[in-house]
């Protein structure tokens, strides 16, 4: 992979060659390994031009608005395929087929149970604490369950790990907002698909056992799918660098599902919803689009931007059809914030801050409509991407570790203090 050199002039100092790497599609980059030895280190806050690791699970062409997992073009997959395939996909590098399909739908089934006594956790939090607080804490608290019968140098037990937190976060998402509902929890169902089960643990109640809809389960797939992994992004570099320490995978989950609660992050569809709120009529889109352009306005318009598309995020665009199918299955005309919210892309994506900023609807943008019109309240929102990323998280774990690695460790550039002398306290001033 590296046939190609750059070298460093350093003012004063010998040029340093450094090897660049090239992989199957994307950027080279420049392997800055043997920098140290010149005294140096890169600079990048942010991680703007940086790639923290090789992978072979996801790629995007910000510019052109691709996103593939394991070559597979994200549309294709929301189309043809379904969550547990994805997830099969993810974690084991290529789709299943029939047999292997039914085994891993199965095994997953077999794990949607949580032990009994992490019920008792929910009873410290208050009923309307937000709800990844509750995620946060309850995810975690599975290492207690799990933490002594797992040597992560074992794949068999990396592999049982991944297989329990998939199985597993559909019934503890539903149990978090039965928590906040005062309502009692659900019991996972076996003859249920994933989504189907999931739509049962959330709405359902001992009392009244009613269908799922096939339509909404479908919608709840998909956008499983549409969040099931996305690079390097900031909680999945989370949970690589928890897991480089050799923490459990259920601790690395439980630090992804804290990067991603953030609304520069997974928190933005959750903020959409509030954004939209507060925008109240098509006529104070303008103000606020001011306000998102007004750099001493902390206001951003949520669900807008990327760090990697420069183009139409492609997700965002299945996730509006989405929304179309579920708001006409329901019969939803005319939603206000569906009309408010393609009002404000139209008007934004005219404008040439945005034009000139290559600033488009992103994931979160539509997909907190298609979640409300399903039923799930709005602080929910991140608690269902945390469910949907956690095959991406752990994919990316696994592979981190399927392979030698070291523990991630950056340096810094340090404008602090050079050293001094402390003084004792009688003699400060
Ligand atoms: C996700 O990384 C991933 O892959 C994440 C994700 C995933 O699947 O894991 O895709 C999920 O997190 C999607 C993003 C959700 N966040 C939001 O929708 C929040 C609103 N978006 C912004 O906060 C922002 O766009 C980010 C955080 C998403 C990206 O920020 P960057 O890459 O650091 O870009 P930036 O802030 O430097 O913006 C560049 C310029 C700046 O203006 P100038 O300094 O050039 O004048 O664009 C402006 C920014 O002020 N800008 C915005 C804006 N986003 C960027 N201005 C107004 N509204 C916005 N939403």
């Amino acid at each position: 992979m590296a046939d190609k050199k750059a070298q460093l002039i350093i003012e004063g100092a010998a040029p340093v060659e450094l090897p660049i790497l090239t992989g199957t599609v994307g950027p080279d980059v420049i392997d800055v390994r043997g920098l140290g030895a010149s005294g140096h280190f890169t600079f990048d806050p942010g991680f703007m031009a940086t790639a923290s690791c090789e992978s072979k699970i996801t790629y995007i062409d910000g510019d052109k608005g691709i996103l593939l997992h394991r070559g597979y073009p994200i549309e294709q997959l929301a189309e043809q395929s379904d969550y547990l395939e994805t997830c099969y996909l993810l974690l084991n590098g290529e789709l299943p087929n029939a047999e292997q399909k039914a085994q891993f739908v199965s095994t997953v089934k077999n794990h949607t149970m949580v032990h009994e006594q992490l019920k008792s956790f929910f009873n410290g939090f208050r009923r309307d604490a937000h709800p990844m607080a509750v995620m946060c804490g309850v995810v975690g608290a599975l290492s207690a369950f799990y933490h002594d019968s797992l040597d992560i140098n074992n794949p068999q037990h990396r592999e049982i790990s991944a297989v329990r937190l998939v199985a597993k976060m559909p019934t503890l998402a539903a149990m978090v907002y039965k928590y906040s509902m005062g309502q009692p929890m659900m019991y996972p169902r076996n003859d249920l698909s994933y989504a189907e089960n999931f739509l049962h643990m959330m709405f359902n109640t001992p009392c009244e056992i009613k269908p799922i809809s096939p339509v909404l389960a479908k919608a709840m797939d998909r956008i499983f799918i549409l969040h099931a992994d996305h690079e390097q992004n900031a909680s999945t570099s989370t949970v690589r660098l928890a897991g480089s320490s050799g923490a459990n995978p259920f601790a690395c989950i439980a630090a992804g599902i804290a990067a991603l609660w953030g609304p520069a992050h997974g928190g933005a569809n959750e903020a959409v919803l509030t954004m939209l709120d507060e925008i109240g009529d098509v006529s104070n889109i303008d103000k606020f689009i001011a306000k998102a352009k007004d750099k001493n306005d902390p206001f951003k318009l949520m669900g807008f931007g990327h760090r990697v598309y420069k183009n139409r995020d492609p997700r965002a665009t299945v996730m509006k059809q989405t929304c179309d199918e579920v708001l006409s299955e329901l019969g939803i005309k005319n939603d206000p914030q569906l009309e408010l919210a393609m009002r404000l892309e139209e008007i934004a994506l005219t404008d040439p801050y945005f034009v000139e900023r290559s600033l488009y609807p992103n994931v979160d943008f539509y997909s907190g409509i298609i979640l409300k019109a399903i039923g799930i309240p709005t602080s929910m929102f991140t608690v269902i991407f945390a469910l949907a990323r956690t095959v991406g998280w752990i994919s990316h774990w696994k592979e981190m570790l399927s392979s030698p690695y070291k523990i991630g460790r950056p340096r810094q550039l340090y404008t602090g203090y050079e050293q001094r002398d402390i003084v004792d306290l009688k003699d400060r001033k």
